[in-house]
């Protein structure tokens, strides 16, 4: 399969698509594009070019597609339908490889896979595959990283440093996979360094495996005057009160916590990764001075919670 040179990056005005862009361009190897929406006022550096569309046309997406190596999608969850048409745009503009915004724990875990939040990443899933099968130029890549580090420390979904009673999801010690937001960006640019060896299928890369006690732990280490409490939050509960706001039609991250938290630190869940392809795309796993660092980044970022 012959190298990716033109990319386009969707929705890299989010939180992960921002430092995506970052990665991408440190790589310094590709023609970047990022396609935003109409009413996007988001801002981007020079070096990229913008295309601003409708998801909804398939046409207008062809047009900005075409020439395009690969595209990758970074768009937040009232976007991830929008990545039909876009997919089908792609496959018309020959498109060789299409990264979704997948982006999360193991979705492919067959309980994690039963979870409603992740159904419309599921759909996406079986609608590349079933293309990738009718065009076989065609390919595509899922990335699985677990939770975000630095944005769910910062975020304080770790550990809530402003907290004295932080939560500890059944018990806090779970070991979960989890990695920053620029280590993602490196992901992507991995994958479309080996197209072969990660065509069409799931990869999974984390910075490293960390349980909430072992944060909380370190954060003692920076503020050794603080008095933590940490109170056993039954993830059954969170999931019961996820399943009543699905069932009130409110879908949003809130809404989410429960199925997303037993993802994450659920027993059989598969939230700590077996097997990562860190050594294949290029990414060295983080140490325990990193983390410290990460936390004490949170940590003087953090305000009350
Ligand atoms: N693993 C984790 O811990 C974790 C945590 C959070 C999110 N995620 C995943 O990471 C991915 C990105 O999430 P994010 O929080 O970075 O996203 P986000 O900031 O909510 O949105 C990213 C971008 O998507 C575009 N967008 C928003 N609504 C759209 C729509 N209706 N149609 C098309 N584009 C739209 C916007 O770009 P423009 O304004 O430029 O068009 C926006 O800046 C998602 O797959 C999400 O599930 C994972």
């Amino acid at each position: 399969m012959s190298t990716i040179t033109n990319v386009v990056l969707v929705g890299a005005s989010g939180a992960l698509g921002s430092r995506v862009l970052e990665a991408l361009i440190d790589a310094a190897v590709f023609n970047i594009t990022v396609l935003a929406r109409k009413s996007s006022e988001a801002q981007f550096p020079s070096s990229v070019q913008v295309s601003h569309v409708d998801y909804a046309s398939i046409a207008e997406l062809t047009v900005a597609l075409k020439g395009q190596d690969a595209v990758v999608s970074t768009v937040g969850g009232a976007g991830l339908m929008n990545q039909i048409p876009l997919i089908e745009a792609s496959i018309a503009a020959g498109v060789k490889r299409f990264i979704p915004s997948e982006f999360g724990a193991d979705a492919g875990n067959p309980n994690s896979a039963k979870l409603p939040v992740y159904q419309r990443s599921i759909a996406i899933h079986k609608a590349l595959q079933e293309q990738a099968k009718v065009h076989p130029e065609f390919s595509y890549t899922l990335i699985r990283n677990g939770m975000f580090l630095d944005w769910g420390l910062v975020r304080q979904y770790h550990f809530a440093f402003s907290s004295e009673t932080p939560p500890f999801y059944d018990g806090g010690d779970r070991p979960f996979s989890t990695t920053t937001l620029y280590t993602v960006g490196r992901a992507v640019a991995g994958v479309l360094g080996h197209l072969d060896e990660t065509k069409n299928r799931v990869v999974y890369v984390h910075d490293m495996i960390v349980t909430q006690r072992q944060i909380m732990g370190i954060a003692q280490k920076f503020a050794p005057e603080k008095k933590w409490n940490p109170v056993t939050v039954d993830i059954a509960d969170l999931v019961a009160k996820s399943k009543e706001s699905y069932a009130k039609g409110v879908f949003d991250l809130n809404a989410s916590i429960g199925f997303l938290c037993q993802a994450v630190y659920g027993e059989g869940y598969g939230g700590e990764f077996q097997n990562v392809d860190n050594e294949l795309l290029g990414i060295p796993l983080k140490t325990e001075a990193d983390l410290e660092e990460l936390v004490r980044d949170a940590m003087s970022r953090s305000g009350p919670k």
